[in-house]
Formats: C-alpha cells, structure tokens, sequence
C-alpha cells in the first residue's frame, strides 16, 4: 500500500515536471518569422562605403540580408526566400499578386507567426496599402527598407531588419495591419508615405502620425489605425490574377486634357485625378473627365497637396459622378480603385470603400 501510494505520488510528480517545462517552453519559444525579400536599396550595393546615390538596389540576396544581422535571431526561428530582386520604381501588379498569394499562403500555416518583406522604399507605401487590403490574416506583416545602399558607412538597414523582426515578433502587432518599420519609427500602411527624396527619416504619416516608435529596442504601440484592413477587409484572400488598368493623372495650371483624352483612348477602367487643393480640376480636364465618367470610367477626385481629405466640392463634381478619395494620396487611392474594381462598377458602393478603407 506505502509502494502504491508512493509510485503515484512519483507519477503526479513527473507530470507536474513536465507540464512545467512545457510551460516554460512554450513561454520562453521564439516566433517563427519569415522574411521575404524584394530587393531595393537594403540590398542595395555602391561602388564605395561613401556612395549612397548611383548605386544597383536589390543587389544583395536574402541570405547575405539575414547573416549581415545575425542579432535578429535572438528575437524569431528566421526563414528568409526571394520573391524578387528588383528595384522597386519596376514593382508590378504580377510581383504584388505573387507577394500577396505568397504572404497568404505561409500566414495560413499555424508555425508561421509574422512576416517581414523588404522593400525598396520607392513604392513601399503602394505594396504596403496593397498588401493591408489583399492579407487575409492578423498575423504581423512588417515592410521595411533603407535609404543607404548596404555598403553605406551608417548604411540604415540592417538596424531597420533588427527593428522590423523586433516588431513582427511582438504581440502587440497583431491586428494592427501591414506596418512599416523604419528609422526606429512604427507607421501604418494606410497613411505613410516617402516625404524626402534621401533623408532617412522619409517615411511619415501626414495628418495621422506614427503609430509607435521603437524605444531603446523595444517596439512600443500608440495609436491604431480605425479603417477596414486585413481581416477585415472584403478584398482579403482574394485570388487575384490581374488588376484594371487605372491611370493617375497630375493637375497643374494650364492644364488640358491630353493625359485625359489619351487614358479614355487607351480603354482605362479609371482615372484617379491628383487635384490641385481640396481635389480641384482645371476646367479643360473637367471637361475630359466628364466625357470618361459618361462612358462608364470610374473618376476619383484626389489631391497632390500630401494632406487632408478632399470632399465634396463644386456641384458639377457631383453631377459627373466623380468619386472623392477622403484622405487616400492619388497613388494609394489607384490601389483602392483598382480591388473596387474587381468587385463592382456601382458609384455608391465604389465612395463607399473610399469612406471605410
Ligand atoms: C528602390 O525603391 O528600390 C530604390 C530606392 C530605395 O530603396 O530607397
């Protein structure tokens, strides 16, 4: 009876051992992050270590990314793969649908916990808004890039990789979108945008603000953005395999319709009109985007003045069923137009979207 009672109390004893461990293993395990990379200036080479314009972005592969960081395996279990080495002014709707199926598949996968894209920082912001409206996940999705080629005395990469997995294996990501991580700086995919042309504090959110700040190394989280992204958003998972041409046309004085009437020519689906003030249209263009809108082309009215909302305006706008793009800058209010139009040629449901995301 004292043997029986003893080897019981032994088993319960190695169970709560066990337990325990597995406790703490699973309190103290790593996340499993995987980066994909693009190219762009963080895998960008220069002839010199003083050279941080002329030089070949994407040059560098995934692996030379990671083992030039190796402090980034002290925060996730890292996996890195190429998606494309290119620099980003030559993104594509085809590299974008690659990422997104790419992004999709692995976040689906219960040992997969974030993802971190590198990037070049030319278009980050347009696969970012891309991204955050197609991932059908609330796992993080962490872009970054770098202003400074790799070889770069001071060169800003790889602090910004140590960031960006910093923040994609951090709870606190989750559900907060597609976020860009640079320049110790946390900003939401929907409202960030390049705002100098070589400065490394390039990437902010006018109007809104960062969303968090890396402080010290450790990611720290203030705000959130209120629009419809990810999960939440009704382009998510989709399997896209192609997006409608839709064009950005620039409004300046003297402006006429050439660009306008060439886009109509041409069989576009829209025309994203980057307006002068509050999504202003010089008269000459009016004319021409009336014409497009008469013929089933969809018109955002939009603004090239980097912040604030356009809104309604002239009652002529109205009458031509011109769409007004709330905050979205010209190049994300394309990105938007393009999803809406995989969806619906419905003008409501279209200034809908334009409200909610
Ligand atoms: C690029 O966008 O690929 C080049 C510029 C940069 O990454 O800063």
């Amino acid at each position: 009876m004292k043997h029986k009672f003893y080897l019981l109390f032994l088993a319960a004893f190695m169970l709560l051992g066990l337990q325990c461990t597995a406790m703490a293993a699973a309190q103290t395990a790593k996340p499993n992050i995987v980066i994909l990379a693009t190219g762009g200036t963080i895998a960008g080479s220069a002839a010199s270590d003083t050279a941080t314009t002329g030089y070949k972005a994407g040059a560098l592969g995934i692996d030379q990314l990671i083992n030039a960081v190796p402090e980034i395996k002290n925060y996730a279990n890292i996996t890195g793969e190429q998606i494309c080495s290119i620099d980003s002014k030559d993104m594509t709707n085809d590299i974008w649908i690659k990422l997104a199926d790419r992004v999709n598949a692995l976040l689906a996968k219960p040992n997969v916990d974030g993802v971190v894209i590198t990037h070049g920082t030319d278009t980050l912001e347009e696969t970012a808004f891309f991204l955050n409206l197609v991932v059908n996940s609330n796992k993080p999705v962490v872009m970054v890039g770098a202003m400074r080629p790799a070889t770069a005395i001071s060169a800003d990469g790889p602090m910004n990789l140590l960031d960006a997995v910093r923040v994609a294996a951090d709870k606190a990501a989750f559900g907060k979108g597609v976020l860009v991580v640079m320049n110790d700086e946390i900003n939401g995919a929907r409202d960030v945008t390049k705002t100098n042309t070589t400065n490394v504090a390039t990437f902010k959110s006018p109007g809104f603000g960062v969303l968090g700040y890396i402080n010290g190394g450790v990611p720290e989280f203030y705000q959130q953005s209120l629009r419809r992204h990810t999960v939440n958003s009704e382009f998510r998972g989709e399997h896209l395999t192609s997006l409608p041409d839709v064009k950005v046309v620039y409004g300046t004085a003297n402006d006429d319709s050439l660009f306008i009437d060439a886009a109509i020519k041409a069989g576009v689906k829209g025309i994203v009109y980057a307006g002068t003030g509050n999504g202003s249209i010089h008269k000459n263009a009016e004319k021409a985007l009336a014409k497009a809108s008469a013929q089933g082309i969809v018109v955002v009215r939009c603004s090239r003045v980097g912040s604030g909302a356009v809104v309604p305006a002239e009652a002529s706008y109205a009458k031509e069923h011109f769409i007004d793009s709330d905050t979205l800058n010209p190049q994300k209010a394309r990105i938007l137009l393009q999803l809406a139009l995989t969806k619906t040629h419905n003008l409501s449901a279209i200034q809908k979207m334009f409200k909610e995301y």
